[in-house]
């Protein structure tokens, strides 16, 4: 077993077509709540795979998942992540995301973080796969959904700064014709955003 990645919260090992993601240790927490934090994530991963694989949204499909053991096995999706290829087709790319969004969000699921690192341009489909749904949750909340396009927002700033104005315009735009309510979310995305600037300000 090769390991390919190491994030915040896991590590990852590809196997024959396939990426086991395992929850380690987060040492700094109480092992009591480091348990209930990463049973809770990785249940919660399994799930949400298994919803988009129904519905045919494209995302990794889970193989079998262990909370005990804190890991999922799902399929590896073969391609560059966005955040490396997103300038090379900058509006086509941002008005799939924008519309991908859109999909989940109709769904009533919020991904939790939105980044392009967090996506993945498959190279037998050409499409774009979302991953890492450790932080995504349901809810039908206007203000979930806001909050979401807000961390795109900010990933896409921090990440991809000189094409960002663009890119989260063609997003937005895109995501406004597929969401089925799109002028109550973003309303509410202007308030989410009136807030950080007042926060920055204090
Ligand atoms: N199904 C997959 N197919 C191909 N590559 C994957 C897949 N899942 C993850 N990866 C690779 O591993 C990296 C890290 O995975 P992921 O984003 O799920 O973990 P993480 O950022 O540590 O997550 P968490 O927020 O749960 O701590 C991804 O950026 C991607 O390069
Ligand atoms: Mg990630």
């Amino acid at each position: 077993m090769q390991q390919i990645a190491q994030g915040a919260e896991a590590k990852l090992f590809q196997e024959n077509e396939m990426i086991l993601k395992q929850r380690f240790e987060k040492t700094y927490r109480h092992p009591l709540i480091d348990n209930i934090l990463r049973k809770q994530r990785t249940r919660q991963e399994a799930r949400i795979l298994e919803k988009l694989s129904a519905a045919s949204f494209p995302a990794p499909r889970l193989s079998d998942f262990d909370d005990k053991r804190m890991e999922i096995r799902m399929q590896q999706i073969e391609g560059p992540l966005m955040k490396d290829v997103l300038h090379e087709k900058h509006a086509e790319f941002s008005r799939e995301i924008g519309r991908r969004i859109a999909e989940l969000h109709n769904k009533n699921i919020i991904h939790g973080d939105l980044t392009t690192s967090n996506m993945i341009l498959a190279k037998d489909t050409s499409q774009i796969n979302f991953i890492d749904f450790g932080l995504s949750f349901t809810s039908d909340k206007v203000e979930d959904k806001a909050v979401d396009l807000h961390l795109l927002k900010q990933a896409l700033e921090s990440k991809h700064h000189l094409i960002f104005e663009e890119c989260f315009n063609h997003a937005i735009d895109s995501y406004t014709e597929h969401s089925e309510n799109g002028a109550s979310i973003l309303e509410r995305l202007q308030k989410v955003e009136s807030r950080g600037r007042h926060k920055a300000k204090k």
